[in-house]
């Protein structure tokens, strides 16, 4: 009997994924089945477990015609292998089964909802509109209605070809459905539009709920938006696609950009009021958001950056990884994000330094790892302060990774340099930090294959890869002026 797409990929995925031994994948960071990963997709709560799907092409470690991926989790941090969820088998998605979202019905069954690309072979000419497909949390049927929302049903102009990734949720206090899709308009500047709807099935135009006048980048993808807090305070993310660099804020290219406003409900109108990066480190896109059942915003985002991830760890089964998800909370008309706090269960083995003098460079007893949780906390002398002070992780004789902190200029660095890519890729990126007279506290996650820098409580973030070979594990802390430092460290375990 010949396979369906669908089955061939559960096949494939089951036999291939289990070859991979788990020292070969991070510890508590998500990786594919096996194959390639891009944006999660489908984060969400159903029947009170934690689902993630995430764009999938289980045959390559390079992009290829998208699948879903599937895992669950019962605390965020560690996750099953569910079969895959979708494949592009339908007239309406054969070129693939783009991003989306999901969210519980009423009737019990979860509702995915994604953009169908169809049309030419090559993919950049196909057409993309909006589909759902039901099931019971393992397998689920497309809807025989789909596409249930194309572009020509937007009033304003907006590209048949760059319309996607719809993000639904349910707004409890109308009884009803909302999606936002990202889209190209005329001018060749990101949009986000709003859609409504009683069913989940059957979906209305509301308005073009943000658009950027070129001057956010030329194509909005992934965008999310929520309500954070009291006051109508809402939060609209958007990965734009060829953005141009602004200051330490901005970068080239796919970037993540961060609208802090106000919702007005009534009359479906964002006003924005603050623009921001969302992670300030090399690798980080496409994020997408939950509500926790206990109320808390989470955040998970695609660690890799577009442009370089076709350069593959050497003999790589796996490529993509997601971040560790966040709690978000907004302070000072910005975005704070700490790592969930089911993380500490995690924890083990403490090891505390308090009180350490600034050196030019300081190992400490216990203080090493590649999979880890570390707080630093760095205060200045009385009367005098640091020039610099930086945190060097995945050390050996030949390489090493830095968090560079300049008090001076108030700004902190992630240098991966030396961290052993063998290829030109872009190595350094600053975020500006908050000026407390230089005061300091990183918060550093580990994982084989990455690093996420929580800087002062979660006010940046800066997430990256690294492919430094797992032997290289020292930690060290090198520094110029007069200052001291604590330092807290726990391996995590599971
Ligand atoms: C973002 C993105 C989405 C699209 C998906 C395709 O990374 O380009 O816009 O749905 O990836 O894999």
């Amino acid at each position: 009997m010949t396979q369906t797409k669908l089955e061939k990929a559960r096949t494939y995925e089951k036999e291939q994924g289990a070859q991979i031994p788990p020292e070969e994948r991070p510890l508590f960071h998500v990786t594919p089945a096996v194959g390639w990963a891009n944006d999660p997709n489908g984060f969400s709560v159903y029947k009170g477990t934690y689902h993630l799907f995430h764009q999938y092409y289980p045959y390559d470690i390079h992009w290829g015609p998208m699948h879903w991926g599937h895992l669950t989790s019962t605390d965020l941090i560690r996750w099953e292998y569910l079969p895959a969820a979708l494949a592009p088998d339908a007239e309406y998605d054969k070129q693939g089964v783009f991003s989306g979202s999901a969210v519980e019905l009423p009737d019990g069954r979860q509702l995915l909802m994604y953009t169908g690309v169809y049309g030419r072979e090559d993919v950049a000419e196909c057409f993309q509109a909006q589909c759902i497909a039901v099931g019971n949390g393992r397998d689920y049927k497309k809807y025989e209605k789909n596409p249930v929302i194309t572009a020509d049903r937007i009033p304003e102009d907006c590209s048949p070809k760059d319309f996607r990734d719809p993000k639904i949720w349910r707004d409890e206090e109308e009884g009803c459905y909302y999606a936002v899709m990202g889209m190209r308009t005329a001018d060749k500047s990101g949009a986000v539009v709003l859609f409504s709807s009683q069913d989940g099935f059957s979906w209305d135009y509301v308005t073009v709920l943000d658009r950027c006048r070129k001057e956010y980048g030329s194509m909005w993808e992934c965008p999310d938006f929520f309500e954070l807090g009291e006051d109508g305070m809402a939060v609209l993310i958007v990965s734009p696609q060829e953005m141009q660099a602004k200051g330490m804020e901005f970068h080239n290219g796919n970037d993540v950009v961060g609208f802090l406003g106000h919702y007005d409900r009534k009359h479906h109108r964002f006003t924005r009021e603050h623009a921001f990066a969302v992670d300030y480190g090399l690798d980080f896109y496409a994020p997408q958001t939950l509500k926790t059942p206990d109320g808390r915003r989470v955040l998970i985002g695609w660690m890799q950056a577009w442009e370089n991830s076709h350069l593959c760890r050497k003999g790589a089964r796996w490529q993509g990884m997601f971040t560790l998800p966040r709690e978000l909370t907004a302070k000072d008309g910005r975005l704070i994000q700490q790592p969930v706090q089911e993380l500490l269960n995690y924890r083990q083995n403490p090891v505390l330094h308090k009180d350490i003098p600034l050196q030019p460079q300081t190992r400490l007893p216990g203080i090493s790892g590649r999979i880890l949780d570390m707080t630093v906390d760095l205060w200045p002398e009385e009367g005098g302060s640091s020039d610099s002070f930086t945190v060097r992780f995945a050390e050996n004789d030949t390489y090493c990774t830095d968090i560079v902190y300049h008090p001076q200029e108030n700004t902190v660095c992630f240098d991966r340099t030396y961290s052993g890519f063998p290829h030109n890729i872009i190595t350094c990126r600053k975020a500006p930090v908050r000026d407390q007279g230089g005061r300091l506290r990183l918060r550093i996650l580990l994982d084989r294959f990455s690093a996420e820098i929580f800087v002062n409580d979660g006010e940046q973030v800066l997430s990256a890869c690294i492919y430094t070979p797992q032997e290289a594990a020292g930690i060290s802390f090198l520094a110029s002026g007069a200052g001291r430092f604590d330092v807290e460290k726990y391996e995590l375990v599971f």
